[in-house]
């Protein structure tokens, strides 16, 4: 499968967002992840709607974005109208999952949930027919620059098992601590979509470090 790159704009200079956008974009980033942080569900608040519109208005690339909110079922057509492609909600927070993934795909968008460090994969099993990525978290979500839960490489191979039981093309997301060192092993695991956050927007050049994550996550050895 393809590796698709999703920048996570959390590491960006907020500033400064359109450019930096315009920087990844040049470096041939494939989707922009948005984290939606409520200081509820996780520790820290970051951004919502609004900021989803205005990044709509300067990049073509499909917004990716990652709700770490109590309660998404309360914000998905705000978020949709506001340019969301891609919308994760969590399991953890998301006691009527597949209504909840149902409704995102009604609205127009695809359709992801993500899981904890601590929560099985089983606990997609039972929505895998209306999922289009499964976010596998490799940190614990709140904020960017931790260090990767090893853990997650086991992880990712039996998410892949369980899509591929069930015949699913969903894609595999994997989010937190990725870098161009542990790239290629990500992908190799079955992961086909990375997040970075520190390792491109904390590089001096965001362009060249998203170039050079492409080449990590495409040498394989
Ligand atoms: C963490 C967020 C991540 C974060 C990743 O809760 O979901 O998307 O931005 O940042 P890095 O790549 O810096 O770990
Ligand atoms: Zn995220």
């Amino acid at each position: 499968m393809t590796v698709h790159l999703a920048p996570s704009i959390l590491a960006a200079d907020f500033a400064r967002l359109a450019e930096q956008v315009a920087l990844v974009e040049q470096g041939g980033a494939d989707f922009i992840h948005v984290d939606v942080m409520d200081g509820h569900f996780v520790p820290n608040i970051t951004m919502g709607p609004l900021v989803v519109r205005a990044l709509s208005r300067v990049t073509a690339l499909p917004l990716d974005v990652h709700l770490m909110i109590t309660d998404p079922d309360r914000y998905l057509d705000a978020f949709v109208s506001a340019g969301a492609a891609r919308i994760t909600v969590h399991a953890e927070a998301s006691p009527h999952l597949h209504r909840t993934i149902t409704r995102i795909r009604e609205l127009g968008a695809r359709a992801g949930v993500a899981i904890n460090p601590s929560t099985p994969v089983g606990a997609i099993s039972e929505v895998i027919a209306c999922l289009d990525q499964v976010l596998v978290m490799s940190v614990n979500p709140g904020f960017g620059g931790q260090s990767f839960i090893p853990e997650s490489f086991a992880k990712i191979t039996r998410v892949r098992q369980l899509l591929a039981a069930a015949g699913s093309q969903a894609e595999i997301e994997v989010d937190g601590g990725v870098d161009h060192a542990n790239a290629a092993s990500l992908v190799a695991a079955g992961a086909t979509i990375l997040v970075a956050g520190v390792a491109v927007f904390g590089a001096p050049d965001p362009a060249a470090a998203t170039r050079a994550l492409r080449q990590a996550a495409t040498n394989r050895h």
